[in-house]
């Protein structure tokens, strides 16, 4: 139940899922909304790293299908009779962000092995939330979106070795989970992915 999967340090707690489920339909307003924002962050890595050929094809197609996953929360909002609601800063993306380095080579890393860590902790809390929701269908839906999200983490590590060494990544990559770590062990649980 506590498999962690690399490169995440900490596995988030076995009881988070009830918790973050108990109101659903917040947990699906927000989450419509994590899908969102992964969909456009791929269009703005697109747009800043348009000179790094090898990233762009990818991250098309995952900007296209995580705009893909917005569309099937969205759907299922309507069916619930939800709406979108604003943004809330998410806690958790603030505070990996500002572990962010400044040069332009160190920041392109940095971003691809951020995204790595997020999607990886996503794919790791749908899988909790799949074997916590009783209804099937629902179930069913979160069991995709975590095999979807688990690839995106390592996709985002491949898209990193076409431009870095490998001893390079894995230092940094070790240097954030830990990071990553200590930022999602210490966030209050709400009805959100964070
Ligand atoms: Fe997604
Ligand atoms: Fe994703």
């Amino acid at each position: 139940m506590s498999d962690i999967s690399a490169p995440l340090t900490v596995a988030t707690d076995p009881g988070w899922a009830k918790a973050a489920t108990k109101d659903f339909d917040a947990f699906l307003q927000d989450h419509a909304n994590c899908e969102r924002k992964a969909s456009a962050l791929a269009m703005s890595l697109i747009v800043r790293y348009a000179d790094r050929e090898k990233i762009l094809s990818p991250l098309i197609a995952l900007a296209q299908e995580e705009l893909s996953h917005f569309r099937q929360v969205f759907d299922l909002m309507q069916a619930r009779g939800l709406r979108l609601v604003k943004d809330s800063p998410d806690p958790y993306v603030n505070q990996l962000l500002s572990i962010l380095r400044h040069g332009r080579n160190e920041r392109f890393l940095d971003q691809l092995l951020l995204a790595t860590l997020i999607e990886s902790r996503g794919a790791e809390r749908f899988r909790l939330v799949a074997e916590s929701l009783e209804e099937p269908a629902l179930k069913a839906f979160y069991k995709r979106l975590w095999k979807s999200e688990a690839g995106h983490g390592v996709l985002f590590v491949e898209l990193a070795r076409n431009y870095f060494p490998a001893a390079e990544i894995d230092v940094r990559l070790a240097e954030m989970a830990e990071h990553e770590a200590k930022v999602i062990a210490k966030l209050a649980w709400r009805s959100a992915l964070h």
